[in-house]
Order: C-alpha cells, then sequence, then structure tokens
C-alpha cells in the first residue's frame, strides 16, 4: 500500500492506494471519521505505470506534497529453488514500483520546490541476510537510488528518507512463512534445504517474536520524520540492528561481517537463542504495560 498526503490549502488530506481496492474494509474501519473526509482510498498498483498516472491525475492539480511508498514483497529460500521470474517480480515491486511512483511526483514537486518522499526500505537494505538474496538485492537497489537522487533533489528543497526497520508483525512474514511452506526445495541440495528449514526458519519466527516490532510503532516513527524540519536521510526504526548494520562499516574488508554472522548462524546458535529469550523476557512487561496505558485511554 501507498499513501500520498496532499496538502490543500486549507486542510491536510490523505490519499491512501489499494491495487486490489475489494480489501479495502480493514482500511475503512481503521480509518472511522476520517473516510471520505481527510482520507480518500484509492486503486494503484505500483506495478502498472497507467494506474498509477490515473491516480495521481485525480489528485487537484496533482499536487502532493508527501510520498510514502510503503508497497512491499518478500522472497524468502534458497536461490537454486526460485525461478528468474519470482525473482523479477520481487524487483518489479520493491524496486521499479518505487521508481515509477517518484518518477511520477517528482516533476511537480520540482516546479513547487517543495516535498517529502519516504520509503520503506528495510534493514536488509543495509545488511543482507543469508535466504533473503533477492528480497535484500531489491531494497539495497532502491537504498542505491534514493542515495543517488538525494542530492539533486535537496537542490529543490524536496527531502528524501528512507524508513528503515527490522522485523515486523504484518502480514508479510505470514507471507513469506506460507510461501515458504509450499516450495519445492528438491532444485537445491539436502544440505541447503536443511540449512534453510532447520536453521533459517528456526532463527527467524524466534527474531520475530523476540524483535519483531508493531505496526504501529513503525508508523510513528514515520510521523516523527515527517514531522523534522530537516528530516534525516535515513532513519531505522530498530535500535538493537543498529550494532549489525554498524558491522560493515567498521571494516571496509567485509570480514568482520561475514565471520560474526557465521559464528551467530552456525557456531553460536544456541546462545542466540538464549539472548533472543532474554529479549522476550524483557520486552514482556513494557509490552503489557503499554497495552495497558492504552486500554486506560493513554497513548
Ligand atoms: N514486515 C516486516 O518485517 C518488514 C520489515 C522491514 C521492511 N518491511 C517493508 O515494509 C513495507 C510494508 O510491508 P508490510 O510488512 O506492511 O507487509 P504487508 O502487510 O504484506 O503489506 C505490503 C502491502 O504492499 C501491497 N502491495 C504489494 N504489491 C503491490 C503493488 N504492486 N502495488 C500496490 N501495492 C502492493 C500489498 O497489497 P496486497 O494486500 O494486495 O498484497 C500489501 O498491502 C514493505 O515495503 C516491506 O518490504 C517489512
Amino acid at each position: 500500500m501507498v499513501l500520498a498526503f496532499v496538502g490543500r490549502s486549507t486542510c491536510v488530506a490523505v490519499i491512501a492506494t489499494l491495487r486490489n481496492v475489494t480489501k479495502k474494509e480493514q482500511l475503512e474501519a481503521a480509518a472511522g471519521a476520517a473516510l471520505n473526509r481527510s482520507l480518500e482510498i484509492k486503486q494503484l498498483d505500483v506495478c502498472d505505470e497507467r494506474s498509477i498516472r490515473s491516480c495521481i491525475n485525480s489528485i487537484p492539480n496533482r499536487h502532493i506534497d508527501i510520498l510514502v511508498n510503503n508497497a512491499g514483497v518478500g522472497l524468502i529460500g534458497p536461490i537454486e529453488c526460485q525461478s528468474m521470474e519470482e525473482m523479477k517480480a520481487i524487483m518489479e515491486t520493491n524496486f521499479f514500483g518505487v521508481v515509477r511512483m517518484i518518477k511520477e511526483v517528482l516533476p511537480d514537486m520540482k516546479k513547487r520546490r517543495s516535498g517529502h518522499i519516504l520509503v520503506i526500505s528495510s534493514v536488509m537494505g543495509l545488511q543482507g541476510i543469508m535466504f533473503n538474496e533477492i528480497y535484500a538485492a531489491s531494497k539495497f537497489a532502491i537504498e542505491g537510488f534514493c542515495e543517488s537522487l538525494v542530492v539533486q533533489t535537496l537542490k529543490f528543497n524536496i527531502f528524501i528518507s528512507m524508513i528503515e526497520p527490522g522485523p515486523v508483525e504484518t502480514e508479510f512474514e505470514m507471507k513469506v512463512y506460507e510461501d515458504a511452506g509450499k516450495a519445492d526445495y528438491s532444485q537445491t541440495d539436502q544440505e541447503t534445504a536443511e540449512i534453510f528449514t532447520n536453521i533459517y526458519l528456526k532463527n527467524s519466527k524466534a527474531i520475530f517474536s523476540s524483535l519483531g516490532q508493531r505496526p504501529e510503532d513503525i508508523a510513528e516513527h514515520i510521523l516523527k520524520v515527517l514531522s523534522m524540519a530537516r528530516p534525516p536521510f535515513r532513519h531505522q526504526t530498530n535500535a538493537i540492528y543498529t550494532p549489525m548494520t554498524a558491522l560493515k562499516h567498521a571494516d571496509p574488508t567485509g570480514a568482520l561481517m561475514t565471520d560474526s554472522f557465521y559464528k551467530l548462524v552456525f557456531k553460536y546458535d544456541t546462545l542466540l537463542h538464549i539472548s533472543l529469550k532474554a529479549i522476550r523476557l524483557i520486552r514482556w512487561p513494557a509490552h503489557k504495560m503499554r497495552q495497558g496505558a492504552r486500554l486506560l485511554g493513554f497513548r
């Protein structure tokens, strides 16, 4: 889903888009009283230029102050088991989808010499993770694209911000595990298939349940970045991941990063699981307190 915030002279309007508008009920319910007042729902498929153009053309004067690129798809597993079509589909959405959106809104933002483009990237746009090769490549690609573009856009007073979450508990995670469950691993050797199912999937599920953030946490980070007078180019939402992404900068040969990951996955996996359990135990009371505060009406 892509959100475009459109400034009108007296109020702020949000255009929330879906590629498949038959799925809009949940969004309508979440919008509540804002629906069709300050929030409109429109159809937009980031893989279809005509649908993008028709959505943007339907906005008065094509005036978009803030564009949030959120649409994204995942793919996990051994690359030998993935077809080139599947891989290209990931790039089409996660990379070219964002490129299409930016290409469409940039000329108008440049004319007005103002705008803010947010891209929901990932920590995997900074650091590759085993069995996420294509997904990470798509996020690296969009990071490289935006890092190259931002210096030019700043000349036009247009900010670009990459939001880089770690794991987030959304349908995304469910969809990739579901696809992984149905995949045919006969195209790879038995050892690789076992590393994927017995090590990667097990670790990944433990990481999601210990370190995963809620979508609302990410929304708060987005709001924070949107409210800044000089928004940053990069914003990580999960502080636990900052040391991981810093490893490659600490050692330009890449040895520190590859050795650390190798040892964490293949040598010290027991330590990894104990640490994740400890984090889950520490986070649990904080999570319950937040839930309680929300029930009592506190933010
Ligand atoms: N969940 C995580 O752990 C995580 C971590 C880091 C970054 N991210 C990034 O966060 C973003 C949001 O993901 P999420 O976790 O909220 O997953 P999600 O619940 O699966 O949401 C992704 C959304 O993108 C939409 N989408 C997919 N292809 C599209 C297209 N061609 N045109 C328009 N919309 C399309 C999907 O629509 P349908 O419902 O029609 O499929 C879905 O609503 C993604 O960019 C993802 O890469 C997620």
